[in-house]
C-alpha cells in the first residue's frame, strides 16, 4: 500500500463513487488535469451558477432590487464562514483577497519606532512587503525565523526571540511555495503566553485542512476564497477576534462602517464589517458562500485526508525519478508539491504539461523569498493537489515529467 508510513487518521476516506461525483460536479476535470489549486482550484457548478444566477437577476431587476432580494442569504456568507473556521459571524469581514485581508488587519495596528515582529522565513511576498513597508515608514525590527534542518519552524526558536518590544506574530500557515504545515496552534499557544497579537495568513490552508480559530488561538486571520475553497476569484475574508476589533485602525470609511453619523462625530459598527466596504461584487458573494457551504457538506475533515494520501503519492512517484528533486520538507506536509527538474526551468516544465492539458504552476523566487533565497532557488514546479484529483490524474503527470527529464538527459549527452 501507498501510505503505509503515514498517520492514520480516523477518518472515513471517500469511496469511488464520492470522488466521481466530485468531478462530475466539476466540468473542468473533463478536460484536463488541474494541479493548480493552490494558484486557483477548479469551482464546483453550484459556485458557478450561484453567480451566474445573479448576475441575471441583477441585470433583468436592478443590482439593488436583486441585492434587497436576498439580503438575509447574503448574510448567511458571514455565518457559514464562521462555522468554517469556528467563529461568530461578527468577527467576520469580506474582502477581494488574501492580501487585502492581511493589510486591513497588520497595517491596523499602530507601530512605533523599535517595535518588533516575528515572522518565518515562509512568509508570502505580499506579507514582506507589508513588513519592508512597516520598517521604512514606522523603524519596526523583522525578525525572520528560519526553519530547522528538518524544515520545521521552530517554536522554541520564536519564544525565545520574543522581548518587551515584540508587537506581533506574523506567520503563514501553508506558504505558497512549498508542501509544510507550520505549528499555527503552538504558535498560537506562544502568543497567547506572551500576550503578543498572532496573525495568521491562512491563504493556502483554509478549506484544505481543518482551521479552527479557537485552537489556533491567532486574532486575525486572511484568507481568499480561489484556492482550496474553490470560491470565485475576488473574494476573501479577514477574520478578527472579537476583542481585537477595536484595537484596529480603521483604515478606509464609507456609509456602512458607522452606524451613526453627524457633522461632530461617528459612531463604528461594533462588528468586523467595519474593515468591508459596502459595495461589492455581490454574486462574487454569492459565488463564496456557495463554495464554504460545499466544504462543510463535504467535511474539511474528510477533505484533508485525501489530499495528504494524494500528495504523498504524488511525492513518492516523484522521488523515484531521475533527474527530479523533491524540494519539500517537514513533519507535516499538505497538498502543495514542489520540485524541480535538472537542467530544465520550471517554465519550460509548465509549459510542456500544459501542452498535455495539465495544470502546474510556479514557485517565483519572491514568493517566499526569505526561504527561496536560503535555499538557492530562483523558481520551482508546484504541483497542487485537491481532493477531486485522482491517482490516475497524478500518475499520467508523472509519466510526462519523466518524459521531460529524460528527453533533457538526452539532449545533454548529445
Ligand atoms: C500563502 C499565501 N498568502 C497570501 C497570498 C495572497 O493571496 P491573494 O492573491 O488572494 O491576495 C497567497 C497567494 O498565492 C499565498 O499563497
Amino acid at each position: 500500500m501507498y501510505f503505509t508510513n503515514m498517520l492514520i487518521m480516523e477518518v472515513k476516506p471517500f469511496t469511488e463513487a464520492e470522488i466521481q461525483a466530485f468531478r462530475a460536479d466539476t466540468k473542468g476535470t473533463a478536460e484536463r488535469i488541474h494541479l493548480n489549486n493552490a494558484g486557483a482550484a477548479l469551482p464546483p457548478d453550484i459556485v458557478v451558477n450561484a453567480m451566474v444566477d445573479f448576475l441575471r437577476e441583477e441585470a433583468l431587476y436592478g443590482g439593488y432590487e436583486t441585492e434587497a432580494k436576498y439580503r438575509t442569504q447574503l448574510d448567511h456568507t458571514h455565518t457559514l464562514i464562521a462555522q468554517l473556521i469556528q467563529a461568530h459571524p461578527d468577527e467576520i469581514a469580506l474582502v477581494e483577497n488574501a492580501s487585502a485581508a492581511w493589510d486591513i488587519a497588520f497595517n491596523g495596528l499602530d507601530f512605533k519606532q523599535g517595535d518588533e515582529v516575528i515572522t518565518s522565513e515562509m512568509e508570502y511576498a505580499s506579507n514582506v512587503l507589508g513588513l519592508l513597508n512597516a520598517q521604512k515608514l514606522y523603524g519596526i525590527v523583522i525578525k525572520m525565523i528560519p526553519n530547522d534542518a528538518e524544515g520545521n519552524f521552530p517554536v522554541s526558536a520564536l519564544e525565545a526571540a520574543i522581548t518587551a518590544r515584540t508587537k506581533l506574530i506574523a506567520v503563514t500557515h501553508i506558504p505558497s511555495t512549498a508542501g509544510n504545515v507550520l505549528p499555527a496552534a503552538e504558535i498560537g499557544e506562544v502568543a497567547r503566553k506572551h500576550n503578543i497579537v498572532y496573525l495568521l495568513d491562512a491563504c493556502q490552508s483554509v478549506g484544505q485542512m481543518p482551521v479552527d480559530v479557537q485552537a489556533i488561538g491567532c486574532d486575525m486571520l486572511a484568507v481568499t476564497g480561489r484556492k482550496y475553497l474553490r470560491g470565485p476569484r475576488g473574494s476573501g475574508f479577514l477574520y478578527v477576534r472579537r476583542q481585537m476589533l477595536d484595537k484596529l485602525k480603521l483604515l478606509f470609511f464609507d456609509g456602512r462602517t458607522v452606524t451613526s453619523m453627524d457633522q461632530q462625530g461617528f459612531v463604528v459598527r461594533e462588528d468586523a464589517r467595519r474593515f468591508e466596504w459596502y459595495e461589492k461584487n455581490f454574486a462574487v458573494m454569492m459565488g463564496l458562500q456557495k463554495a464554504v457551504e460545499y466544504a462543510l457538506n463535504i467535511d474539511v475533515e474528510r477533505i484533508w485526508q485525501r489530499i495528504q494520501q494524494l500528495a504523498f503519492l504524488f511525492r513518492q512517484h516523484l522521488r523515484e525519478l531521475e533527474g527530479i528533486t523533491v524540494h519539500d520538507q517537514g513533519d507535516e506536509l499538505c497538498g502543495i508539491v514542489t520540485f524541480s527538474i535538472a537542467g530544465v526551468p520550471a517554465a519550460e516544465v509548465r509549459a510542456k504539461l500544459a501542452a498535455r492539458n495539465m495544470n502546474v504552476n510556479i514557485g517565483f523566487a519572491k514568493s517566499t523569498l526569505y526561504y527561496m533565497n536560503r535555499k538557492g532557488l530562483d523558481g520551482i514546479v508546484r504541483a497542487s493537489v485537491h481532493y477531486y484529483n485522482t491517482e490516475e490524474e497524478i500518475e499520467k503527470v508523472c509519466l510526462e515529467l519523466r518524459a521531460i527529464s529524460q528527453q533533457n538527459a538526452y539532449k545533454t549527452l548529445l
